[in-house]
């Protein structure tokens, strides 16, 4: 193994700069290697300037920090890239140019740290012949076969400081007070901030809730002299039979955006049960700032082990944490079934136990 880079795609996730970080560190001095950097997803094989070398220098001092020093793109699907051609905007196919200038490079490993999004493609480009390892991010933690994505951490945590903070105004006004968290379809954020936090309400995409249930609650608690109320949303939980609420409308590129499930409930609990509602959205607050220690941990652990397995040929894999160890999973496993939050499962039921509803009963 003598040519080795790395990407980053998809939405940042705070633990992006350790796996960089920690993927040159073994790279160059375990293996003797060049790293070089692809700037913006997969953008940086098509733009100009897109590429550069990677060295102990670059990575100095970027554990800490949240984002990513490569920059990543939530548009850059190589196989449905917007593209302005004489000032009309078209779609175009660039999954060829890609790989030429992947064999090009010489590359005998391309690295690629993102989310489903980002993994489907980098599995589609090792369907085509590309040597790529992947490596699980994001805030959500859905991705199917690791028990943590790193980055989830971070924004649990976030979460949690901030419903620790709703609470003071909360019952210092006699309010509800809903907080709006990031997730998409699984509510493994929304849950574990309520669990953490001391939620009343835990609303999550797994579980469809009904207004009635959740007024219930809040009335419950009011008669018996607990006046106020704190409600942990999932933006993507929807009333039973009904759609989940969009923020923005996809296009040929781009998946739609969840956001305002937080506002319609509070809408509902005003105008149906007379309660003072306020919402708070908390959007990429989850997302910035430093990593926790325990993501910093498994990024880094993340991105040794992906120089490993570049260097053990195990392509079209992923690295993955499974109770305690890094194993390795196939990518196709691995996007096989997104990982959601176990209905069943003790968390759910332990929150049930300790009187958290979920709206449903
Ligand atoms: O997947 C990570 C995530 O933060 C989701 O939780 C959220 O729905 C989405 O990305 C937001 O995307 P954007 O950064 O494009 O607004």
């Amino acid at each position: 193994m003598k040519n080795l880079a790395i990407l980053t795609g998809g939405g940042d996730a705070p633990g992006l700069n350790a796996v960089i970080r920690a993927a040159v560190k073994t790279a160059i001095q375990e293996f003797g290697c060049e790293i070089l950097g692809i700037r913006n997803g997969f953008d940086g094989f098509l733009d100009h300037g897109g590429i550069f070398q990677l060295s102990l220098d670059t990575v100095r001092g970027i554990l800490p920090r949240g984002g990513t020093i490569l920059g990543t793109a939530n548009r850059g699907n190589p196989f449905a890239r917007k593209v302005i051609k004489d000032g009309v905007e078209t779609i175009e196919d660039t999954s060829r140019q890609i790989i030429e200038n992947i064999q090009t490079l010489g590359l005998d490993a391309l690295i690629v740290v993102g989310g489903d999004g980002t993994l489907r493609i980098a599995h589609d480009l090792y369907k085509l012949g590309v040597p790529v390892i992947g490596v699980p991010k994001t805030i959500d933690n859905d991705i199917g076969g690791t028990d943590f994505t790193f980055g989830y951490d971070t924004a649990l945590n976030a979460a949690m400081d901030a419903i620790d903070r709703l609470h003071t105004t909360a019952e210092a006004h006699h309010r509800v007070m809903i907080l709006e968290l990031m997730g998409r379809d699984a509510g493994f954020i929304a849950l574990h901030a309520g669990l953490a936090g001391g939620a009343d309400v835990i609303l999550i995409p797994e579980i469809p809730f009904r207004i009635e249930a959740i007024i219930k609650k809040i009335r419950r608690r009011i008669a018996r002299g607990t006046y106020f109320s704190i409600l942990s949303v999932a933006e993507g939980a929807s009333p039973a039979g009904q759609e989940q609420v969009y923020a923005t409308a996809g296009d040929a590129v781009y998946i739609p955006r969840l956001g305002g499930i937080g506002g319609l409930v509070a809408k509902r609990l005003t105008e149906d049960a007379g309660l003072e509602t306020r919402v708070t959205v908390l959007g990429h607050l989850q997302r910035g700032g430093s990593p926790t220690a325990f993501d910093r941990s498994l990024a880094t652990r993340f991105g040794s082990a992906a120089v490993h397995l570049a260097n053990s040929g195990g392509f079209g894999r992923m690295v993955a944490l499974q109770g305690t160890r890094i194993v390795d999973i196939s990518l196709e496993e691995a996007l096989a079934v997104p990982r959601r939050v176990d209905v069943n499962g003790d968390e759910v039921r332990t929150a049930r136990a300790i009187g958290i509803s979920f709206g449903d009963e």
